[in-house]
């Protein structure tokens, strides 16, 4: 389906459900092509949003009620907009968390009748959490007038995600959603926000995603937040012996190397590959500047083995997918994708190369993994926007 049946189709659910809606928002999903796990290490990512989305249509109302339909998921719910429990749903809990963010920010917007669905797996890697909270606080912020900015909302999104949802995630995922451009990549800065859009439209070369089908919700993201609770130890240590180390950005491997001995071994693994893969994000965007894409994917391969060996968030489905692209001819570089334990890989092809990758990865999955192929071929896009804006805005 394109973008434009996702959005038609939500518009019609809307339409069915709520009569006209006042606005449809599309909020994209991400790839990261380098730099997993450094974001809420305030290091270097570079992802950028694509063309699978979430589509929201919205209407204001005049009172705190809000009604929401998750059209993929068949569910709904009713909820004011004061409500601070979290929802045993889990997945109003995205939309909720924007509501109690923005109170904390002293902006009370009215409730709203949201219908919402589109073509981010959840739990793909993909960042449909932040596609569909950024989406529902874009829109908010239109129908309302609140005022936010695209990286206040990106912001926001971050803390409805880390204080109501309860994964203590970095701000990759919101900021590629809502501050992506067409054909660009982000080379972004987690530590001071600062940013560059790099071109990727090189006609010879694409990016395909591997889905594994494993899906592994961050919600339940425990895995996810021991991991930066041991990134934090690390940093802990450090600092009480070297106090300008404020994060592990500030960290060379020489410097952790001194305190191996003293460390928790597994600490110390998960520190020795945070300041590893940011220097990998670096050297990649080197390469890219060069035009040098071979040496870029070398960095995506060995980002891998860092988070299979070091980090220790890749599973084995994901492990047979890199292993088996990294071997075909006409792939510069594979790697898992994203919080990990499921999800995609995402992998560097060349062009001409793209349909013999499409039957040897089929084959890998129906051989290795016993299950049938799921491979799309993305296409980097613009930010979180405003599709249709009907004659309800306040
Ligand atoms: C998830 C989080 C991000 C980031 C990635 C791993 O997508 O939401 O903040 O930490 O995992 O790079």
């Amino acid at each position: 389906m394109t973008g434009a049946e996702q959005y038609q189709r939500i518009r019609r659910a809307f339409k069915g459900t709520f009569g006209e809606p006042g606005l449809v928002v599309r909020g994209p999903g991400r790839v990261n092509l380098i730099g997993e796990h450094t974001d809420f290490n305030l290091g270097f990512v570079l992802p950028a949003a694509v063309d699978k989305a979430i589509w929201l249509a919205l209407r204001p109302r005049t009172d705190d009620l809000c009604r929401f339909h998750a059209v993929d998921l068949n569910a709904s719910c009713e909820v004011r907009t004061s409500e601070r429990a979290s929802s045993d749903l889990r997945w109003p809990n995205y939309l909720l968390g924007v509501y109690s963010e923005m109170a904390a920010d002293g902006r009370f917007p009215r409730g709203v009748d949201c219908v919402f669905g589109g073509d981010v797996p959840i739990g793909s890697g993909m960042s449909s959490s932040a596609a569909l909270e950024c989406g529902f606080a874009f829109g908010l912020n239109e129908l309302f007038q609140l005022g936010y900015d695209r990286l206040e909302l990106a912001q926001l999104g971050q803390r409805a995600e880390n204080r109501f949802v309860g994964v203590n995630c970095g701000i990759m995922d919101q900021f590629a959603s809502v501050l992506g451009r067409d054909q660009r990549l982000i080379r972004l800065d987690c530590r001071d926000l600062s940013h560059a859009f790099i071109p990727f439209e090189d006609p010879g070369l694409v990016l395909v995603l591997c889905d594994t089908r494993v899906r592994r919700s961050l919600a339940a993201g425990g895995e996810y937040n021991a991991r930066r609770a041991q990134c934090e130890a690390g940093v802990a240590h450090l600092q009480a012996r070297h106090p300008e180390v404020q994060s592990l950005r500030d960290a060379s491997l020489d410097l952790l190397e001194t305190q191996r001995d003293e460390m928790d071994p597994s600490v110390f693994q998960r520190c020795a590959y945070i300041v590893k893969e940011n220097q990998r994000v670096l050297d990649a965007c080197d390469s890219l500047s060069r035009g040098d894409y071979e040496a870029f994917g070398q960095r995506m391969n060995e980002s891998h083995a860092g988070l299979r060996d070091g980090y220790e968030v890749s599973c084995p489905e994901l492990d047979v997918l890199a292993e088996r692209a990294q071997a075909l001819p006409g792939v510069l570089g594979s790697r898992m994708m994203g919080a990990g334990f499921g999800g995609c890989t995402i992998n560097l092809v060349r062009e001409a190369e793209l349909e013999r990758f499409e039957a040897e990865m089929a084959k890998a999955y129906r051989q290795d993994l016993k299950r049938e192929p799921l491979i799309h071929v993305c296409r980097l896009t613009g930010g979180t926007e405003i599709v249709e804006a009907g004659a309800l805005l306040v």
